[in-house]
């Protein structure tokens, strides 16, 4: 029995222990093989016999409890040193996300207008005709609807070719004045140095009663935004053609790469054209059915502005996900 008592003491993990319990408490285990003697013992002799079989057992069974009871705390104490963190340990996987340049730069934008009150609409990426085009008085077979290269569905549904539609689906939802930007993706099939498939926009919708918005707001507003984007620039308003205002215009800056002495980037000109813009055409405030109101609408390319604001030198590489470029917006 000493020696049972030894085996207990001396097992030193608890699987060895629970091997030991086996062969000492078990069905066919040394106590068992013990009480089996019991019908051997002459009957005078049985009840000191059993009794002391039965002190052995509790005994056996109290110095098993505590060597369990140690085992577990060591092992606990072991999972818990082999699975601590030092958080003080140096690690060289510790690289850290940052906004992407075009939302950055989105951002930016969109401080600009929330700080003159203009809310933020949304709009659907798959448009249908009437809110990319139609309502935008850019009806079926106008010319006009090549400017922009379409990604078409079978059944007529597009992919948004610019954020326009989110004026008409503001302008159906709600009733003058109105003031909104419109920031979000659009689709065109387009892909060079300059244009990618997927690029971002951010439009802007004035709408108030008639003869309360006009051209010089329009100019002062672009002009001042410009400014606050890129700093001291010239800005030049040049006649353009967009269907849904009339009229028209196309903004540019100076070039920030040659300050206006002409380059690669400006094309010798000394010039970057940065945004459209215009007076809201008539035809657009029927179709949303708008009654004696005057607005104006600007649209800008996000991607664009990223771009000159970051010296990229190439659009695409906005959308190849290298971390070489994207590390350096940390
Ligand atoms: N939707 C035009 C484009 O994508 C930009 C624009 C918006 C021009 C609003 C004028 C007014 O080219």
């Amino acid at each position: 029995m000493e020696n049972l008592e030894e085996q207990i003491i001396q097992a030193n993990s608890l699987d060895a222990l629970e091997r030991v319990r086996i062969e000492l408490f078990g069905k066919k285990g040394a106590l068992a093989v013990e009480f089996a003697k019991l019908k051997d013992v002459p009957g005078a002799e049985k009840k000191a016999f059993a009794e002391g079989l039965n002190t052995t057992k509790t005994h056996l069974q109290k110095v098993y409890d505590e060597c369990y009871e140690s085992l577990k705390k060591a092992e606990i104490e072991r999972l818990l040193k082999a699975e601590a963190i030092d958080v003080s340990l140096y690690n060289n996987l510790n690289a850290k996300g940052a906004l992407h340049p075009v939302m950055s730069t989105m951002d930016k934008i969109i401080d600009y207008f929330v700080a003159l009150n203009f809310s933020i609409e949304d709009g659907p990426k798959v448009e249908d005709d009437f809110h990319n085009f139609e309502a935008l008085n850019l009806p079926k077979n106008h010319p006009a609807r090549d400017m922009q290269d379409t990604f078409f569905f079978h059944d007529g549904a597009v992919l948004r070719t610019h954020t326009s539609p989110v004026q008409i689906r503001t302008m159906l939802q709600q009733q003058p004045p109105i003031r909104m930007i419109a920031p979000g993706a659009v689709f065109r099939k387009d892909y060079d140095i300059t244009h990618t498939p997927m690029f971002h926009q951010v439009e802007g919708l004035v709408v108030d009663a008639k003869d309360e918005v006009s051209f010089a707001n329009l100019k002062s507003m672009m002009a001042d935004f410009l400014h606050y984007m890129f700093g001291e620039v010239e800005v030049r308003f040049r006649p353009s053609f967009f269907p849904f205002t009339e009229p028209s215009a196309e903004v540019d800056i100076s070039c920030i790469f040659c300050e206006g002495k002409g380059c690669r980037v400006c094309s010798h000109t000394g010039w970057l054209e940065v945004l459209g813009c215009g007076i809201v055409d008539p035809n657009v405030f029927k179709a949303v059915k708008y009654k004696n109101v005057s607005g104006y609408a600007f649209g800008l390319g996000v991607e664009r502005f990223a771009m000159l604001l970051h010296k990229i030198p190439d659009l695409r590489m906005l959308f190849e996900g290298d971390t070489r470029l994207l590390e350096q917006f940390r």
